[in-house]
Formats: C-alpha cells, sequence, structure tokens
C-alpha cells in the first residue's frame, strides 16, 4: 500500500544511509568559535567539537570530512546536503528546531558581555549597556545577536559576518560591548587581558545540540544514545578538560 511505500521511502532516507555508503560523516561548523572549532596556520580544524565529531566518525567506522561554512548560510548547507551533521556550538533555539532537529543538549550556556576595560567602573552588568549612548557588536545570525536585541534595544548594535570582526570592535574601541556566548568570551577575554574585559554573569539559557535534517529519527536515535555513552564512559569529560579547563 501507499502507507507501506512511504515509510520504507522514508526509511532510506537517514543520513546513516549516506554515512555508511559514502564511508564519510560530513561535518558543518564554522571555525573561530574558541575554543569548539578552530583552525589552525596549517590548515588543520581543532576544538571541543572537532573531537566530538572525529571521536563519532570513529565510532561509526567513517572517516570525519570537516564542512567549515559560513556561520548565516550553515542550516541551508545541512539542508542541501553539503553536510550530514552540524557541530558548531548551535544554540537550540525555537525557530532554528522548527527547521532541523536537534540532539539532547550537549553543552549548556548562556550570553554575557565582553567591555571596553575603560567602561569597567560604569558598567558592571550587561543590564548598564540598555541605553542609546552605547553601541554593541554581535555576529549576524546568532543567539548573542537575538539576545542583545531583547535586553540591550536601546544601545546601537553592530553586526558581522565572523565573531572574530565583531569582538575587535570593542578590543580596537570602536564598539563598547560584544554579546556573545560565554565559553568564547571567557577564553577571548583571557587572551586579551589588556585590550577587554568580560562581565562574567550570563543572562541567557542555552542548550546546544546537534543540528540534523528532519524527518530523520534513526539518526537522532544514534546520536542521542553516542551522547549518553560518552558522557558516562569519560570520553566527554576527557574532551571537556582538554577544551574548558586547560
Ligand atoms: N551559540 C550561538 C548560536 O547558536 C553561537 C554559535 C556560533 N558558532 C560558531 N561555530 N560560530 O547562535
Amino acid at each position: 500500500s501507499t502507507l507501506i511505500a512511504t515509510s520504507a521511502a522514508n526509511a532510506a532516507n537517514s543520513a546513516i544511509d549516506n554515512i555508511l555508503s559514502s564511508n564519510e560523516l560530513k561535518v558543518c561548523f564554522e571555525a573561530g568559535y574558541i575554543p569548539f572549532e578552530m583552525k589552525t596556520k596549517d590548515g588543520r580544524f581543532i576544538g571541543f567539537d572537532i573531537d566530538i565529531a572525529k571521536h563519532m566518525a570513529r565510532s561509526m567506522d567513517v572517516k570525519f570530512v570537516p564542512v567549515n561554512t559560513a556561520w548565516d548560510g550553515i542550516i541551508p548547507a545541512l539542508q542541501t546536503g553539503k553536510c550530514d551533521i552540524i557541530i558548531g556550538g548551535m544554540t537550540v533555539t525555537a525557530q532554528r528546531n522548527l527547521k532541523v532537529m536537534f540532539t539532547d543538549p550537549y553543552i549548556e550556556i548562556g550570553q554575557t558581555v565582553i567591555i571596553n576595560p575603560a567602561l569597567k567602573g560604569e558598567i558592571t552588568s550587561y543590564r548598564d549597556l540598555n541605553d542609546a549612548k552605547y553601541r554593541i557588536s554581535s555576529q549576524i545570525g546568532t543567539t548573542g545577536a537575538e539576545a542583545a536585541k531583547k535586553h540591550l534595544p536601546k544601545a546601537t548594535l553592530d553586526l558581522f559576518e565572523t565573531s572574530a570582526d565583531a569582538v575587535l570592535q570593542v578590543a580596537n574601541g570602536k564598539a563598547d560591548a560584544f554579546v556573545y556566548d560565554l565559553p568564547y568570551n571567557a577564553l577571548y577575554a583571557s587572551q586579551n587581558k589588556d585590550r577587554v574585559a568580560h562581565l562574567a554573569e550570563s543572562f541567557t539559557y542555552e542548550p546546544i545540540g546537534m543540528a540534523i535534517r528532519q524527518d530523520d529519527p534513526n539518526f537522532l536515535n544514534f546520536l542521542n544514545n553516542y551522547l549518553v555513552q560518552i558522557k558516562k564512559d569519560g570520553t566527554y569529560t576527557r574532551m571537556y578538560k582538554k577544551w574548558f579547563e586547560s
């Protein structure tokens, strides 16, 4: 019957079939999001997400294929089959979840602000930035940009294609503050102590998940069980410590 034919067709459409037939796990991310994904000087990709992706590929007995993709095109890249999965520090949001399926969260973060160190006395909370006299930067299409619009509507917001360009505005004195994910801001501030200050108070709740195409319960089941396994067997802790506690 039509019903049986349809469900057979769906089963054949799992990303798992593409992965196994090509022997490749193609992973979309956007390098530059420290410490989740970075590009080394010699062109390799490293970071927390990259370690998980490589380990995941090994567990499937296939090759890890990195697909470094501009952030604002990363969901279209998944949807058009340029990759099988996004492992890119992507926050699970209601709007994104209407377009893609997310795994259970593998880390939870929140937004914080990096400020010009000259403002240290006058800005003690992100709330103080909600004033027309301040200029804020963030990255296009991120939850940082959304948080700035929602929580700091009175400030002027400048959006940039990359987080590096956005945070540089503050380091160069062209913006007062940068709104972005806590792990990124903490690391950037520790590496640029003389140029920026970090207010570590986080003001949003953001579960980070891996995104896959819709209608793929087989792959989703694989991934959620994979995440439980690495969280319980020490793999996740080893990778977490390597990137967040060293
Ligand atoms: N967590 C934020 C978001 O989902 C920022 C992620 C940026 N990730 C990246 N690979 N550049 O919007």
